[in-house]
């Protein structure tokens, strides 16, 4: 078996070696490459101490050094090269208090998480697979490394990664292993929001993005999304539904291209469904309300998962915009593209397909030939520049002050009123015809 690794890396290992260390590629590249995939990044474990690799590269770059971890530059690459080593006690699941250094490759990869990212792989001693890494890539199987329980207690994150690593993979997880899960997933509280986050949008853009229902059913988005727990459990009694809240909500992000927006979209859209449920006299149910709801829940969702403040604004403007149905007009499209924000509103294209092909048969043909319409007046509302926003008008505010309109609240009000003018008909928006609207109106 032999694994094409790429020059500069080649260089770092065989340099290592020259000198009488040790040198492996390692993890995901060695999983990587073995499952056909290329691998993102190269990372090395060597026998070598940090400051043996520091004297031996010309460039490097302490990014780890507390852990044994030296950033080795070279001309077209940098390489995180580690040293072996044995992490002391997680008291806190998170971080090990200690590491410390080994001789001992077997004793580097014993302390790792799965089997399948548990491999070495040096040119010299070819593949070192010390637990059945390769074995579980062909049954496609994502086991932990020994005792579960004890690699979870050493970093609960690996619960989630787990998972993470199944959805990506297409893989099962080992019985052993989602036992250990289900037993321990209140641990997964000790983790930051912040690793939660990467690895939820690594999962929620992965090919298998379904595995939702096992964070659900292994307790760990009862952790960091109690939400979604209260989604999968909303029945919805209504002819445009057979789904819970969750499965339907599984569905919409399975429908949905892998972009991070458009899948968080789809798994937030519907989170204020189940506090906006009523259930009439005859049993049905309506969830009045829930895209503003929405809009807010998602937001705190977003700002708790800590975010970046583009998400949380694109996000929860869409969840806010999901369900908009405007009358087959053109000025009711116009409207909506003026509230929705020009940008903002083509992706909800895309976002209604998906939430109505997770819905009930019912009317659905309807549904789909109604959001064509939309689209259609969408593209001649963008084509012909029809007014959507008060800098669009024909006028300005320093036109209105030349008027005579002094105060800047009131030049504010008119802008307002002469773009709902426009909005309604754009012909309006003629600099003479606004004038003169001015002139009759406001002066
Ligand atoms: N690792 C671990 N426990 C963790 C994180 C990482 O044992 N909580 C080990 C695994 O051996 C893993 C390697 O460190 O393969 C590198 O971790 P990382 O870069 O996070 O993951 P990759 O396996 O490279 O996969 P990906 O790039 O998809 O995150």
């Amino acid at each position: 078996m032999q694994i094409n690794i790429p020059g500069d890396v080649l260089e770092i290992i065989c340099r290592l070696e020259d000198k009488g260390f040790e040198a492996h590629v390692v993890g995901g590249c060695v999983r990587d490459t073995l499952l056909g995939d290329t691998p993102e990044d190269w990372d090395v474990t060597t026998s070598a101490l940090p400051e043996d690799v520091k004297s031996i590269f010309d460039h490097t770059a302490d990014t780890g050094i507390k852990h044994g971890t030296v950033t080795v530059v070279s001309q077209n690459t940098t390489c995180e090269v580690t040293t072996y080593r044995l992490d002391g006690e997680y008291r806190d699941g998170r971080h090990p208090e200690e590491v410390s250094f080994t001789r001992s490759l077997e004793e580097d990869l014993k302390r790792r998480d799965f089997t399948i990212n548990a491999m070495a792989y040096s040119p010299k001693r070819g593949l070192t697979d010390l637990f059945g890494g390769r074995a579980d890539l062909e049954k496609k199987v994502i086991r932990a490394v020994g005792d579960p329980e004890k690699r979870f207690g050493e970093d609960a994150l690996r619960m989630m990664r787990a998972v993470r690593f199944s959805a990506r993979l297409g893989f099962d997880i080992e019985d052993d292993t989602k036992d250990a899960i289900a037993k321990l997933s209140s641990n997964l509280g000790l983790v930051s929001n912040e690793r939660i986050r990467e690895e939820l949008m690594k999962l929620l853009t992965s090919p298998n993005p379904g595995k939702l229902r096992d964070l659900y059913g292994l307790g760990l988005t009862g952790v960091f999304l109690p939400e979604f727990d209260v989604m999968m459990e909303t029945p919805q009694n209504t002819p445009h539904h057979i789904y819970t809240v969750g499965e339907h909500t599984v569905r919409a992000v399975e429908n949905i291209r892998p972009d991070p927006i458009l899948r968080l979209t789809m798994l937030l859209h519907d989170v204020s469904k189940p506090k906006c449920r009523t259930t009439d006299a005859s049993g049905r149910d309506h969830f009045k309300g829930h895209p503003v709801e929405g809009e807010k829940d998602s937001k705190n969702i977003l700002r708790r998962l800590k975010f970046d403040n583009h998400t949380i604004k694109k996000v929860s403007r869409l969840v806010r915009f999901h369900d908009a149905n405007p009358k087959a007009k053109k000025t009711s499209v116009r409207r909506l593209v003026a509230e929705a924000g020009r940008e903002c509103y083509p992706w909800l294209f895309e976002i209604k397909k998906a939430d109505i092909s997770a819905q009930s048969m019912y009317h659905r043909k309807e549904k789909l030939s109604l959001l064509e319409v939309y689209e259609k007046y969408y593209h001649e509302i963008i084509n012909d520049k029809d007014p959507l926003e008060t800098g669009d008008l024909a006028i300005s505010g320093r036109d209105l002050k030349q008027m005579g309109i002094k105060e800047g609240k009131m030049i504010g009000m008119i802008l307002n009123d002469l773009l709902e003018m426009a909005i309604e008909d754009p012909s309006v928006n003629d600099g003479k015809k606004l004038r003169q609207i001015v002139k009759e109106e406001y002066l």
